[in-house]
């Protein structure tokens, strides 16, 4: 790869309340697809002088062939980060909207996960779904993949070649699911755990784009003994991510805490006990929470992974998390897809659903927690969810020395966005795609410098 060199307008997020806008950006990024600089508001003609300080090798005689100039209505922001995402399920979208999560789960999910079973399936499938979430600029997932080591190597396969950045977990089950689908015993799951980190690790060594991570299922599919198992690999193993999902949803809860009397309906608790909950843990939904449960998910450095579109649709009810109050405590908050639960594969949709749940937050706590901004719902779909993937050192936005992860927006380019009018301003292109543009407007996708759609 040789150097890249972008001019233009250039969006970030360089905290949850502040959105940098920078025009006549000149972003420069290295053969290793880190970026080297990020100037502001430097006019075309003085870049030459610039570059020649900074000794770029241009691999071109023509210095100017070499640079991406941006026109109006292009931009770059950092690629998506999609903090909670179940690859097998793609093939599933759409399917069992409505029902309570327990059903679905049963008569929805399993059946559709059990054909995982099957690694050409699961080559066909997995690869349809990471050629998808690129398109729709997802260049960061945490996936949980199928019960199956093999089918979940695949998955990890797949994402290197393909280039994404993945968290790439085994999901573990060995209870309380239909015979077809759970693993033999919570050994066995350990075992398969055990193969697929090593795996993941044997494939990326310096862990360039993928990282293995602990996945349980959640409590109600996990004997006591397979989540003890899971606590000592995440205490032997300091670097790994742990996933799993959170006070999703009334029926979950209720059986959750019939299973597991000793805690009282705290997950929080439950989790803790087995060594579950650090700053590495990703915990999905995060709906219906006690305050001590907020008090210890903050306390214990858990990030969360927020589901809004899922949460409205699968599962039983209207859950809408409360995500200022999150915020407000200073825990960690990305957004997730969620998908196959929900209607949408999109981070731009769940942008908008976050809205539309904070909205309703701000009314049940009769105008406490303020709905969330766009810069705001940014923030969640970029940095926040590097920081919630243990990943913002590398990725999240244009800092230097950090990874070239990102989107190439065009505004104008063919389909359904409001149209931009002559005196709009950056930011106001800038709300018209968030609000309605799509993956048709997002041209171009680069993880860690690599061009993964065009
Ligand atoms: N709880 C346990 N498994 C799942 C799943 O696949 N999706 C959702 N939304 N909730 C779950
Ligand atoms: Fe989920």
């Amino acid at each position: 790869m040789a150097y890249q060199i972008f001019h233009g307008t250039v969006i970030d997020s360089l905290s949850q309340s502040d959105l940098c806008i920078i025009e006549d950006a000149l972003l420069v990024v290295n053969p290793d697809g880190e970026i080297v600089e990020l100037l502001a508001d430097l006019p075309k003609d003085k870049i030459p002088a610039e570059l020649s300080r900074l000794e770029i090798p241009t691999p071109f005689p023509v210095l100017e062939n070499n640079i991406r100039y941006l026109s109006r209505g292009q931009f770059l922001i950092p690629g998506f980060v999609d903090t909670h995402n179940h690859a097998p399920q793609w093939a599933q979208r759409g399917l069992g909207q409505s029902m309570h999560i327990l059903d679905w789960l049963d008569r929805v999910t399993f059946p559709n996960e059990a054909r995982f079973r099957d690694p050409a399936h699961a080559r066909r499938v997995y690869a349809s779904c990471v050629d998808g979430f690129l398109r729709q600029g997802v260049t960061t997932a945490s996936y949980y993949g199928s019960l199956h080591a093999e089918a979940t190597k695949v998955l990890a396969d797949i994402c290197l070649e393909k280039g994404q950045r993945a968290l790439v977990g085994k999901c573990n089950m060995d209870r309380n699911a239909p015979e077809y689908y759970r693993d033999a015993s919570a050994a066995a799951s350990l075992a398969d755990t055990r193969d697929c980190v090593a795996h993941v690790r044997r494939i990326d060594p310096e862990a360039r784009l993928l990282r293995p991570v602990l996945t349980p299922r959640f409590a109600i599919t996990c004997s006591p003994e397979l989540l003890r198992g899971l606590g000592a690999l995440a205490a032997a193993n300091p670097d790994l991510p742990i996933q799993t999902h959170f006070n999703e949803a009334g029926q979950e809860m209720a059986f959750t805490r019939e299973l597991f009397p000793e805690f009282a309906g705290s997950e929080a608790d439950l989790y803790a006990h087995y060594g579950l909950l650090n700053e590495r843990s990703i915990l999905a939904h995060c709906c219906h929470m006690s305050e001590h449960e907020v008090a210890r998910v903050a306390e214990l450095g858990c990030g969360v992974a927020h589901c809004p579109v899922s949460n409205m649709t699968v599962g039983g009810g209207f859950m809408a998390a409360p995500v200022r109050e999150f915020l407000r405590r200073g825990i960690n908050v990305g957004l997730g897809t969620d998908s196959g639960g929900g209607f949408s594969s999109s981070i731009l949709d769940a942008m908008r659903q976050a809205l539309v749940a904070s909205n309703a937050r701000e009314v049940m706590s009769e105008g406490k927690d303020k709905g969330l901004s766009i810069s705001e719902l940014f923030y969640l779909a970029t940095l926040g969810g590097a920081k919630v993937c243990g990943l913002a050192s590398k990725i999240g936005n244009f800092e230097g020395g950090k990874e070239f992860d990102a989107l190439l927006i065009d505004a104008r380019a063919p389909g359904v966005m409001t149209v931009l009018e002559d005196d709009d301003s950056t930011e106001t292109i800038f709300n018209k795609f968030v609000m309605t543009g799509d993956d048709r407007n997002i041209i171009e996708v680069y993880v860690r410098g690599r061009l993964v759609k065009s």
